[in-house]
């Protein structure tokens, strides 16, 4: 009987791990059966926008974690397919930014092309997994469309179901009567909600980073960012503050550990992310941070106390496409048997040593540079196409004095592709002026 294999999710992540085995296929491998798991109604994951927050039409948490006029916080060339180029996809030579459409279009034209949208059950929320009585796994799912629960067995499973769609929501005292809204970055959808306010943003990384870029861009009044470890530092305009650590709120003043205070008409909570898998069974859950060596995964997918489980895309993100590529190419061939897993010692020494290394890192150069590393580790032992991971990384290091130089302007520039090996050309229009987010705006040949 061939195997079958249970992917949850189709986001990136889970769509790499269809690819994976769907290009060995049409190499002439005989491939087990693939059933994906979808929660929402159509592909893409974070990057398949959605207006709604809280609860979806179902009663399901919304996934979604992204909002309107999201243009990519990185350059394109650090996350490029090897095996499916932008200039294959859009027919030219794109600029280094995208927003948030131009990206979902790039991720859906390479599974199109696939054609492995039928191994997909949208509207299928995974409820449960766990081991049965005969040595498999029993995935649980609701078949939403069909208003049933269904249950199957699987011989493998692989999650990748992302790690930014539940927020991690601190509480600071005075909240309950905090007279204007409080809200996640979870759940921001439009900087036009906050036109002429003054805002206060809590945490450093890059849901605050660009949660108030765009809402300076849009007209708010001020942005007041709080940190709890250290400022981001950035040369920022005129409106916009760093101070400490919120200390408590009164009525709209909020007073933060160095004394001082200030009125604010919103506070928008940008503090991360848990990982949260509540369908596995105990004994096969991750347990984890945001970090880039993950807790208890051989080569960053296996998960060791039972390595028929596997988890995509479950580091923190520098790299990104390409390594969700990396990592469900590998998996494929571990399924497939052409990769073979050591024994249990030697894959904790692996998390270990990755996590020792990652312990060592200096700064955000030396994190992605040893990302970079591993996502070339893992690439050279498959036929994942080689690409040059060097400048992938140089398009990183760019992108970060870019936004030293100026943080309102760097995705002005643009970058080398890792793949063609050609630079991209600047956006038509400024990012600060460019209002309109949409692909037709963004690809507009006449702008
Ligand atoms: C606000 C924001 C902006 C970002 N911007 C960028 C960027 O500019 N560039 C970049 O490279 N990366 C960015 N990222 C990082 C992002 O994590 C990756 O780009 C990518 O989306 C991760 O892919 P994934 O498939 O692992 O997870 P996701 O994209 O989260 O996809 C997971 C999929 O699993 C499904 N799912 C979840 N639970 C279940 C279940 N129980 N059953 C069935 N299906 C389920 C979800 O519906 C979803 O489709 C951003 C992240 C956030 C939060
Ligand atoms: N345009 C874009 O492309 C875009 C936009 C937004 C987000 N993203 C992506 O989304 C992902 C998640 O980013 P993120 O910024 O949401 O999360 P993150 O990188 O995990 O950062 C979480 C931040 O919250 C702070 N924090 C956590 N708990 C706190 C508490 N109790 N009190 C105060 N501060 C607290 C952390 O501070 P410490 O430093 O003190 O720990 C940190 O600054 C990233 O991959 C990012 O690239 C992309």
């Amino acid at each position: 009987m061939a195997k079958r294999i249970a992917v949850i999710g189709a986001g990136p992540s889970g769509l790499a791990q269809l690819r994976a085995f769907q290009s060995a296929q049409s190499g002439g491998a005989e491939i087990p059966e693939i059933v994906c798991f979808e929660l929402q109604d159509d592909w893409g994951g974070l990057w398949n926008y959605s207006w709604r927050t809280g609860l979806d039409q179902h009663g399901d948490p919304v996934h979604c974690s992204m909002y309107r006029y999201l243009w990519s916080n990185g350059p394109k060339e650090g996350l490029e397919f090897a095996d499916y180029t932008f200039d294959e996809h859009f027919g030219r030579n794109i600029a280094s930014y995208p927003p948030r459409a131009v990206l979902w279009d790039y991720i859906k034209g390479r599974v199109e092309k696939a054609g492995v949208r039928d191994w997909i059950r949208f509207r299928n929320p995974v409820r449960r997994v766990e081991e049965s009585d005969n040595g498999r796994f029993r995935v649980i799912a609701q078949d939403i469309g069909n208003d049933r629960e269904t249950e199957e067995e699987f011989d493998h499973i692989v999650v990748a179901s992302g790690h930014f769609s539940v927020p991690n929501v601190p509480e600071f005292p005075g909240f309950p009567g905090f007279n204007g809204r409080i809200l996640h970055a979870h759940d921001f959808r439009d900087a036009r909600e906050f036109v002429d306010r003054d805002l206060l943003l809590i945490g450093t990384s890059y849901s605050a980073e660009d949660i108030g870029s765009q809402c300076w861009k849009y007209g708010c009044r001020s942005v007041t960012v709080s940190h709890r470890t250290a400022p981001m530092g950035y040369d920022w305009p005129d409106n916009w503050t760093e101070v400490p650590l919120l200390e408590r709120v009164e009525g709209k003043t909020a007073f933060f550990k160095d004394g001082t205070s200030r009125e604010v008409d919103a506070i928008i909570l940008c503090t991360g992310y848990l990982h949260h898998f509540p369908f596995m069974a105990d004994s096969l859950r991750l347990r984890a941070v945001n970090r880039l060596a993950t807790p208890n995964l051989y080569k960053g997918v296996t998960f060791i106390p039972d390595p028929r489980v596997f988890y995509l895309g479950m580091q923190d993100q520098w790299y990104t496409f390409n390594m969700f590529d990396a990592q469900a190419w590998y998996v494929r061939d571990i399924i497939m048997g052409g990769i073979a897993l050591p024994d249990r010692a030697a894959m904790e020494k692996d998390v270990e040593d990755r996590t020792a290394a990652e312990d060592a890192l200096e700064d955000d150069y030396a994190c992605i540079r040893y990302q970079g590393d591993y996502v070339r580790e893992l690439i050279a032992d498959t036929d994942y196409p080689s690409f040059d991971v060097d400048a992938s990384n140089e398009a990183f290091f760019q992108w970060k004095k870019h936004k030293k130089q100026d943080i309102m302007t760097f995705r002005d520039n643009g970058y080398v592709s890792p793949m063609t090996g050609v630079k991209a050309p600047p956006h038509h229009t400024k990012w600060v002026e460019a209002m309109d987010d949409s692909m037709e705006s963004y690809l507009d040949p006449a702008a």
